[in-house]
């Protein structure tokens, strides 16, 4: 699998995603997921403090079963570790938890369900705007300083909130944040979910392209939405896919995914994740699995590539503009 510079490291531009690991997907099956997944040459697992309590609230089980697998398999020191904390109670979703002390708490625990003294990037899961930037940023030195984590990123933060806590950090002598953890991927959301996630949009697209700081993509298969469009047609989607993609815009990317199918003999499900991980800035693409088939075929979308000119085929369009430029 092709990897690329996060920091001073060399990580895969596929990340597995561990968001049911521990509720939906069972341990033995997340073990056999990862396995499957270090196997093929990847070496970046994303998780967080809240991960597997959505379906039975019980406590850091996502982080619990990595930390045993890691464990069992000796391979702390061979991942790229991810973990985030900071996440709102999950009953009181725009409630922020951004103090010192829930910041320090959170990663502790996380620490001690990983079974490791450090995680390699450490995420704040949501912002509270409430709050200034300033105090988020010297929280996020202290598990520096503590050597808790090796680089800091915040996900579903506006642009503009990313930029003052740059500045900030940079006019206070602190370290700036590494990477950002936004939603994104080749099809447009068309209706939201879950209203306190941050999407890709034009400002923190060019953001990203004027600094290069890393953007971390979720949800970057949609779900599978263009795969399974190609496999099921429209008419035969879920009805929760269709909810959420189904768009004349996405239609007419799916339209431009086929000519591009056959100029690479790449699937659609490798093309829609190089769209990500072939953008003018350091990008890595988060994916979820419920079935093995779904790891194996990240395989060919981790050595994807396609040029500048195809990428640009693809760029999605909306209202009739390019979204991103
Ligand atoms: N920072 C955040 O707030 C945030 C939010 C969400 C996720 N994340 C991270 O990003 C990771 C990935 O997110 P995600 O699970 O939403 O991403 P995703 O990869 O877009 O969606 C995963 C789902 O896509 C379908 N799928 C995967 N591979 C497929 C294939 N080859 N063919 C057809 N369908 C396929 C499966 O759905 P079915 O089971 O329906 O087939 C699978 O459960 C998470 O695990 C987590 O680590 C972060």
């Amino acid at each position: 699998m092709r990897k690329r510079a996060f920091g001073p490291y060399d990580v895969s531009v596929i990340g597995l995603g561990s968001g049911e690991f521990g509720g939906k997907c069972p341990e033995g099956q997340a073990r056999e997921f990862m396995d499957a997944y270090i196997a093929m040459g990847g070496n970046f697992i994303d998780t967080a403090r809240v991960y597997g309590d959505f379906v039975t609230p019980r406590n850091g089980e996502s982080e619990k079963v990595i930390g045993r697998w890691m464990a069992d398999r000796h391979s702390r020191d061979s991942i790229f570790l991810s973990t985030k904390g900071g996440h709102p109670p999950l009953e009181h979703m725009r409630q922020g938890r951004l103090s010192r002390e829930e910041v320090r708490g959170d990663i502790e625990e996380s620490l001690s369900n990983l079974q490791t003294d450090h995680v390699d990037i450490y995420w704040l899961h949501r912002d509270d705007e409430s709050r200034p930037v300033g105090d988020i940023m010297e929280t996020l030195e202290s598990l520096l300083e503590n050597g808790w984590t090796k680089m800091t990123g915040v996900s579903n933060w506006r642009p503009e909130r990313i930029q003052a806590a740059n500045q900030y950090a940079l006019s206070h002598g602190l370290t700036p944040l590494t990477a950002n953890q936004p939603q994104f991927s080749l099809a447009l959301q068309v209706r939201k979910t879950d209203p306190t996630l941050v999407t890709m949009d034009e400002k923190t697209w060019r953001m990203h392209r004027d600094t290069g700081m890393v953007c971390c993509c979720f949800s970057s298969q949609a779900r599978g939405f263009f795969t399974k469009l190609d496999a099921l047609g429209r008419d035969a989607l879920p009805d929760k896919l269709k909810n959420e993609y189904l768009s004349p815009e996405n239609i007419q990317i799916y339209e431009r995914l086929l000519p591009l199918r056959e100029e690479t003999g790449l699937s659609i499900g490798a093309l829609a994740l190089a769209y990500l991980t072939c953008q003018p800035f350091p990008t890595f693409a988060l994916v979820g699995a419920s079935r093995m088939a779904h790891v194996l075929a990240l395989k060919e979308a981790g050595n994807a590539v396609i040029t500048p000119r195809q990428r640009d085929t693809l760029r999605v369009f909306h209202d009739g503009r390019n979204i991103y430029e």
